[in-house]
């Protein structure tokens, strides 16, 4: 190949793969070259243009460590990661939509009872979250487990909060044969992503936001069905129709209703007003147990 030019850049670059004793790989590089090459075709970069890029993403590896991943976030804004959540979790209708992880899942929740609450600090609405978790027939699931996370009441995971107590508002909770879960939180608030990186600076060079619904994270899993993970969102949030990440899923919003009843609220170890929240879990059973 001395002739690498516009029209057969694409070919060449294909060509040189055909070594690769990877089928797979050969596939998906040969995609992102395709690909890639419309994009400079279409959108012919100057110079000037093409350096801002690798300097964006340059910036994008530089602020990644292991705890900060600049490059998931991207993939999140750009509506990436929800799409390769869609392809691999095609479900039966039904069954429990997932949704993104997020960077703030943090491995070792603290084991909780039922009706247990997962606020150490106390701060903010008081929440009861109820439901159950169910197979695809409605019948109850014994020995899920929920592993629960959210934000605070002012919007902040405790792991970026150093006024929280570590494992604020995370728990880990087991259904019994009733398939029932039932704990006490606060209500969570939308909160925005981190925008003190590249990714920041691209969505607001995009003319974007950077908020995210509020809602409460789960992996609900238990033995013999795919674990799934996902949120729920409180209904009535001014961000669910423009979550930063594209995760929302109407199947995931709930009403989080105000109660003003003072004897529930002490039966249940609550403050009085407190908001009340039921979702039920339909869990898929793993492929060899259909
Ligand atoms: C979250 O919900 O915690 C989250 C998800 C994606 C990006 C940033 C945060
Ligand atoms: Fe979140």
């Amino acid at each position: 190949m001395r002739d690498f030019n516009e029209h057969t850049a694409t070919a060449a670059v294909i060509e040189r793969m055909a070594g690769c004793p990877d089928p797979r790989l050969r596939e998906i590089m040969a995609s992102v070259v395709t690909h890639l090459h419309a994009v400079v075709r279409e959108v012919e970069p100057s110079l000037d243009e093409w350096m801002a890029a690798i300097r964006f993403l340059t910036a994008t590896g530089q602020i990644s460590d292991d705890k900060r991943q600049e490059f998931i976030l991207l993939s999140d804004t750009l509506g990436v990661s929800m799409l390769v959540d869609a392809i691999n979790h095609r479900k039966p209708s039904g069954a429990t939509e997932s949704t993104v992880l997020g960077p703030f899942h943090v491995a070792g929740a603290p084991r909780r009872e039922m009706g247990d609450t997962i606020s150490l600090d106390g701060k903010g609405e008081p929440a009861w979250v109820s439901g159950r978790v169910v197979d695809e027939d409605g019948k109850p699931v014994a020995g899920a487990f929920l592993d629960v996370w959210q934000t605070s009441s002012e919007g902040a995971y405790d792991v970026q909060d150093p006024s929280q107590p570590p494992m604020n508002l995370r728990g880990l909770f087991m259904t019994g044969a009733d398939g029932h879960f039932f704990f006490r939180t606060v209500k969570p608030k939308h909160y925005s992503v981190p925008t003190d990186g590249p990714v920041g600076r691209m969505l607001t060079a995009l003319g974007r936001h950077a908020m995210r619904p509020a809602h409460i994270h789960f992996i609900v899993g238990a033995p013999g069905f795919e674990p799934v993970t996902t949120h729920i969102f409180v209904a009535g949030d001014e961000f669910l129709d423009s979550d930063a990440v594209f995760g929302v899923k109407d199947s995931l919003v709930e009403p989080f209703v105000l109660k003003d009843e003072p004897a529930v609220a002490k039966s249940l170890g609550l403050g009085n007003p407190f908001y009340v929240v039921e979702h039920e879990f339909r869990l898929v059973r793993s492929p060899s147990r259909r």
